[in-house]
């Protein structure tokens, strides 16, 4: 499906031709008097159209209209939550009839902003979005092409290229998310960063085995050396800034398929620890919407890829391996294998002199007993970032939930036979894993964002949501330093008493 924009006044939008029209309506609706407002004034007046997010009215072959179907559909208040039940609603409605070129008008709601802007378009790609990959004859969706009309704000074009950054973004994390285990492998991992590589800025470097041995990283090593998949270790970065500019470097656990190792899961469900990989996809994706968005920033993206499998090599309950920080560590679960990866990444990123590092990673099952699928579990050693990135996932749809980090929570990580346990007890366990986490993260701002109960949905809607690349994306572009205006020589001030960068968090 591609996108197009359009600025089109209410009585323009009439004359546009197109399969479909779907016509967003916001309370308190004022009305002139084209064809449209005509037929919605009249709707709601006789009470068959709600203004109700979501709630829907068609005609077919309407006089005034272009269009061949008009879908009216309430917004309600019109803020961007409303705005995506809205769309969902309608672009769920169209996919039963034919229409393959739909026109999503914007125009009656009282300012389209950026959020109103991003929340149609991604709702849109979301509804739309069919998985394909492994399938022979995959369905072939009937909507190709989607108009969205607004009405005149001079910042549209630019709101409308962001949202689809993101979309591009959101739909490659999808991809690789929902590709099955034997077709996501590590090193088909690095084969997309690789084609990540190819875009302008980017860079792709994959590490295997032997230079991972190199490095000392003994936790991630233990976690592969069960499987015969090798291990990969990729290395993205997006060049934007100068060379001088700290970057920020995002971590994606890139578990392919967990089993558990020899502390095995249980047979239910367990094909859904293919998704295991969700962090290492919302990594991928991120650099995916950089490259389309070319934002004035550094960014490293480093994803430790690999199975977690029991064997006759496999890592045993009770080995004590040795981090690539020197520290030792007692793997009193193999099952809590996502931290071992994380922790000589973390280790790693050092080197970059970050700016801040963010860990994104399906991590505890504690997690989704403790905010389910709505908030992602927001963990930070720093005030400013975990504000951030608050904000950025409250604005983007894509919302986070802080969640606390007191040392009492990291006794139980304690053990006689090596610097750290990588497990405490059952209580608080997504706290205690970030507590775990919290040891290697170096002395830079640190945020582990747990994307066990957001990343993916079980049952009959069974499949990766892309979740949380509009949270990285909505903090990045976020992060980009406010351009400073050209000022002629003389009015320019000797000095000035801001410097921007010190601010950012
Ligand atoms: N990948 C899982 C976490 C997970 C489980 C995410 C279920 C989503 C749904 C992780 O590697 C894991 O197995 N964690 C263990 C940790 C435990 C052994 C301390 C868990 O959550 O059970
Ligand atoms: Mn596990
Ligand atoms: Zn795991």
């Amino acid at each position: 499906m591609d996108f197009e924009l359009k600025t089109l006044t209410r009585t323009l939008i009439c004359s546009e031709k197109a399969d479909a029209l779907i016509v967003l309506i916001p309370e308190g609706l004022t009305f002139g008097d084209d064809p449209l407002s005509t037929l919605a004034a009249l709707a709601i007046k006789s009470g068959d159209l709600e203004v109700k997010p979501g709630k829907l009215l068609s005609a077919y072959r309407t006089q005034g209209i272009a269009a061949t179907r008009v879908m009216l559909v309430g917004a309600g208040d019109a803020s961007p939550k409303s705005i995506r039940t809205a769309v969902n609603a309608a672009m769920t409605a169209l996919k039963t009839c034919n229409a393959q070129r739909a026109v999503l008008c914007l125009s009656a709601l009282h300012d389209a902003q950026f959020e109103t802007v991003r929340a149609a378009i991604v709702a849109c790609s979301e509804t739309a979005y069919a998985y394909a990959t492994t399938k022979s004859k995959p369905a072939t969706a009937k909507l190709q092409h989607v108009v969205v009309a607004v009405d005149g704000p001079a910042n549209a074009q630019a709101a409308f290229d962001k949202a689809i950054g993101l979309v591009k973004g959101i739909e490659l994390a999808k991809e690789w998310a929902n590709r099955p285990a034997n077709h996501a492998t590590p090193t088909l991992l690095a084969g997309a960063a690789k084609e990540l590589g190819k875009l302008p800025r980017v860079k792709a470097e994959i590490l295997g085995p032997k230079e991972v041995e190199k490095l000392g990283m003994g936790a991630f090593l233990a976690v592969a050396q069960g499987s015969a998949e090798p291990l990969r270790f990729i290395v993205l970065r997006y060049d934007g800034a100068a060379k001088a500019e700290a970057p920020i470097v995002l971590i994606g656990k890139g578990i392919t398929f967990d089993t558990g190792g020899i502390s095995i899961k249980p047979a239910t469900e367990m094909d859904e620890m293919k998704f295991d990989m969700c962090g290492a996809a919302s990594v991928l994706g991120t650099f995916r919407a950089l490259a389309e968005l070319q934002p004035a920033l550094n960014v490293v993206g480093l994803i430790p890829a690999s199975e977690n499998m029991p064997g006759e090599r496999a890592v045993k309950p009770g080995d004590v391996v040795t981090s690539m920080s020197g520290q030792t560590i007692e793997i009193l679960n193999t099952d809590a294998e996502g931290r071992l990866v994380l922790c000589d990444v973390l280790t790693y990123a050092a080197r970059f002199k970050p700016r801040a590092v963010i860990d994104i990673a399906t991590l505890t099952g504690a997690c989704v007993v403790a905010l389910g699928g709505v908030r992602s579990g927001l963990f930070s050693n720093n005030e400013a970032l975990a504000d951030s990135l608050a904000k950025a996932g409250d604005s983007s749809l894509d919302p986070c939930w802080r969640m606390p980090l007191d040392d009492e929570y990291a006794e139980g990580l304690k053990t006689h036979f090596a610097d750290v346990a990588n497990v405490a007890g059952r209580a608080g366990g997504s706290v205690t894993a970030a507590k775990f986490l919290q040891r290697f993260a170096g002395d830079f701002p640190w945020a582990h964002l747990d994307i066990a109960g957001t990343a993916w949905k079980g049952g009959a809607s069974k499949g990766a949501t892309g979740r949380p690349v509009p949270l990285l994306l909505d903090y990045l572009l976020g992060q980009v330093p406010a351009a400073v205006p050209e000022v002629p020589s003389k009015a320019r001030p000797a000095k000035r008493s801001m410097p921007a960068a010190k601010t950012r968090a």
